[in-house]
């Protein structure tokens, strides 16, 4: 067995887990990436793709990413469409806001090339990783490909290996708080060119539909199916006429079409346990929390816990003091928390659940009215879309 010593071990080397690694480099901290995935299968999962304004600040202003304001785009609003109309909600206007549309898997490239170029110790496609003595001397254990044990060492062990945490468990006396929803996002890739210039979240009674952005030639688009839905038995055509439908309307607008490149049926679900602390074990993102995707919160959450994390870390460092790892998780979940509601707020008002009365859908679309006709209610949905102020205690 051959054994490494490091600062900081990170469990999960996707973007949360390599921004940390970042960060901390930038404060002179070593650390070591491990991931039970390969680089590929990381690059080649599509994920969602806004960014709120303080992501796109953290990973400018850290050096991580330039190529955001380049091949990104800047999106000052989103419509909000129901009774077959669009209403615009307006950042600027109600927030002084904006938020970027820069898909998670280019993130990941950004921040793995960037940690690349500074030499970071990244360790991909490893077998049988376990996280042992979280409590007093942590360390990592993985087998390489040829069956041989590997050792890691740490001061602090990080985890950050997403909804399907192996470290999670290792956190002592946690509580777990759920939601399940009665539903799924159908998602699919398609070949055209975008149809609107900002993302439309729309209501209609037959369900939610997200039509959002790639490129100039490929759009994302949802919408909300069965969770035991197949992709597999669903026809381009088929998928098109859900589209559609649920898009449809009488304000002229037109829904441009393509051949569906790739499908899939997200699940769904609100999650998160506390604290995100044993000992020196920490978790960041999906592995202490998961969020509906209405909203797209995910991502923002886990690169505003890795902020909140690498500050805390370099103090613990420089002091010397660990005591200070107990200020992570009220901090994390301050913010988390609100993320929480807003995810389950957005998609509550915008999904139709399956024994809706009529009184349900009138009192669906009296909030929507309610939402798009007052600024008061814009603003509320705008501040909590680009995300709050990632600056100061939450
Ligand atoms: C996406 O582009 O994949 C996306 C955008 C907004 C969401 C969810 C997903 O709320």
């Amino acid at each position: 067995m051959t054994t490494t010593r490091t600062q900081v071990a990170i469990v999960g080397g996707g973007p949360a887990g390599l921004l940390l690694s970042h960060l901390l480099h930038v404060a002179d901290i070593d650390s070591i990436v491990l991931d039970t995935r390969t680089h590929h299968r990381i690059a080649t999962t599509h994920r969602a793709g806004i960014l709120e304004q303080d992501s796109v600040r953290l990973l400018t202003d850290s050096g991580a990413s330039d190529r955001v304001l380049v091949d990104g785009h800047e999106h000052e609003g989103i419509d909000l469409r129901f009774d077959g109309v669009s209403h615009r909600i307006d950042f600027r206007r109600h927030a002084d806001a904006s938020c970027w549309l820069y898909p998670q898997t280019d993130v990941f490239l950004d921040l793995h090339a960037c940690r690349t170029r500074d030499d970071g110790d990244l360790r991909y496609g490893l077998g049988d990783t376990d996280i042992h003595d979280v409590d007093d001397h942590p360390y990592v254990t993985y087998t390489d490909d040829d069956g041989s044990v590997h050792r890691v060492d740490a001061d602090i062990v990080v985890g950050a290996d997403g909804s399907r945490s192996m470290c999670r468990a290792s956190v002592r006396g946690a509580t777990q708080y759920f939601r399940e929803y009665p539903f799924a996002w159908f998602g699919v890739m398609v070949a055209a060119p975008p149809s609107a210039p900002e993302l439309i979240y729309a209501r209609h009674r037959d369900g939610f539909a997200l039509i959002s952005q790639r490129t100039a030639d490929v759009q994302r688009m949802y919408f909300q199916c069965d969770a035991a839905e197949d992709p597999s038995t669903w026809s381009d055509d088929r998928i098109w006429e859900q589209l559609r439908t649920r898009l449809s309307g009488h304000d002229g607008f037109e829904l441009e079409h393509g051949a569906v490149l790739e499908k899939s049926v997200l699940p769904f679900r609100s999650f998160v346990q506390t604290p995100l602390r044993s000992g020196r074990l920490l978790l960041v993102g999906d592995a202490g929390h998961t969020v509906p995707p209405t909203g797209a919160k995910g991502l923002n959450l886990a690169l505003a816990d890795v902020r909140v994390l690498a500050e805390v870390l370099e103090r613990a460092f420089t002091t010397a003091d660990f005591d200070v790892l107990s200020q992570y998780s009220d901090r994390a979940l301050a913010r988390v928390w609100k993320a929480q509601h807003f995810s389950y707020w957005m998609t509550t008002m915008l999904h139709r659940l399956p024994d809706t009365s009529d009184f349900d859908e009138q009192r669906q679309l009296a909030e929507l009215t309610s939402i798009v006709g007052s600024d008061s209610g814009s603003a509320y949905l705008a501040e909590g879309y680009t995300g709050w102020p990632t600056t100061g205690r939450p």
